[in-house]
């Protein structure tokens, strides 16, 4: 049986250094709740103490501890537009007793965080670069913020071009908004499954198959990629064999978290901690971890 989360009232935080909280989750009243597919739920958030909501800020990449009274803590990803940083959104797979938990609470529903954490994607470097973000499952969580800021300032880089995979057409996240970023024409958006329905006309296969139909410049490429351990892995030696440098390609992984700022090393990955000096990282920074790693 899931545990029902306890009720929680505002606490004054530690202040942190974006305007959030790092030791003490301070409480967050859910607002809405979109079901994505059958185990991924976008819960909106904002923070119940009024004077936190409007310091809070945050960059695309980083991400908060989500506390549940009685039952844990979970590293998850901001999933909203960070330039309306009072509205919080985080995208949620029911995996384990932490989100399972997160899963009981409805709009009104209460829930601890702490954060934000974590270095962001690369949004300094993209000025006439062609970006090209690639997310697996539940990746492209973290990388939807990147999208909706691009869109705000599209006249920065050259093309844009979003590529995401996931099992079957139900179990796309964001399937509305993917849509819409096709239709605006703005970005190339391409969707692939690895097992069609009867209905699905796109592309069917791995997400790094999708680089064969997008011609990607490697001189100009700024790569972001974020998804299971297996696609980071396969993403990252596609790029590398396109000639893209090593510099230009990001990747956000993820390990077990505790504290969420460097002081436990529960997300030790070599000689880093993701939770501090990732979980976006360069691909140059841990090329040698990542070449030692167990699949
Ligand atoms: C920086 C960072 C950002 C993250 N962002 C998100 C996000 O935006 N959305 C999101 O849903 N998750 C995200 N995660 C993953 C999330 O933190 C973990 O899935 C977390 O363990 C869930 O806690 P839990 O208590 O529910 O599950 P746990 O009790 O920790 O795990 C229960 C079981 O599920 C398995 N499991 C745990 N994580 C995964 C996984 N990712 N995939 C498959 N099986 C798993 C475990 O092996 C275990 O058997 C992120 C993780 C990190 C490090
Ligand atoms: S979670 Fe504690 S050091 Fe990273």
């Amino acid at each position: 049986m899931p545990t029902k989360p306890k009720q929680l009232t505002p606490n004054r935080p530690l202040p942190a250094a974006c305007g959030g909280t790092t030791w003490l989750p301070v409480a967050a009243r859910v607002l809405d709740v979109k079901q994505e597919n059958f185990n991924t739920r976008t819960l909106r958030l904002e923070l119940v103490d009024p004077v936190l909501r409007t310091r809070y800020r945050w960059q695309p990449g980083q991400f908060n501890m989500l506390w549940v009274p009685g039952v844990g803590e979970a590293a998850i990803s901001i999933s909203s537009d960070s330039e309306i940083p009072e509205s919080l959104e985080h995208t949620i797979r029911t995996v384990g007793s932490v989100t399972r938990a997160v899963e009981q609470l409805e709009p009104g529903g209460v829930l601890g965080l702490r954060g934000p954490f974590g270095n962001p994607w690369p949004l300094d470097r993209i000025d006439g670069r062609d970006v090209v973000l690639v997310g697996g499952g539940i990746g492209l969580a973290p990388l939807r913020p990147v999208i909706y800021w691009l869109q705000r300032h599209r006249e920065r880089c050259r093309r844009v071009v979003v590529l995401y995979g996931c099992r079957t057409p139900e179990d796309r996240l964001f399937a509305e908004e993917l849509a819409a970023w096709e239709r605006e024409g703005k970005f190339d958006v391409l969707v692939t499954v690895d097992n069609a329905t009867a209905e699905w006309t796109g592309p069917v296969g791995v997400v790094t198959n999708l680089l064969r139909r997008v011609r990607v410049n490697a001189e100009r490429a700024l790569v972001m990629v974020c998804g299971p351990r297996i696609l980071n892995r396969v993403a990252a030696w596609s790029f590398l064999q396109l000639h893209v440098p090593t510099d230009r390609v990001y990747i956000s992984l993820e390990r077990n978290m505790n504290c969420g700022f460097g002081r436990c090393g529960h997300c030790q990955y070599g000689s880093k901690f993701v939770c501090k000096d990732g979980p976006v990282f360069c691909f140059k920074d841990i090329a040698d971890i990542f070449a030692r790693e167990e699949i």
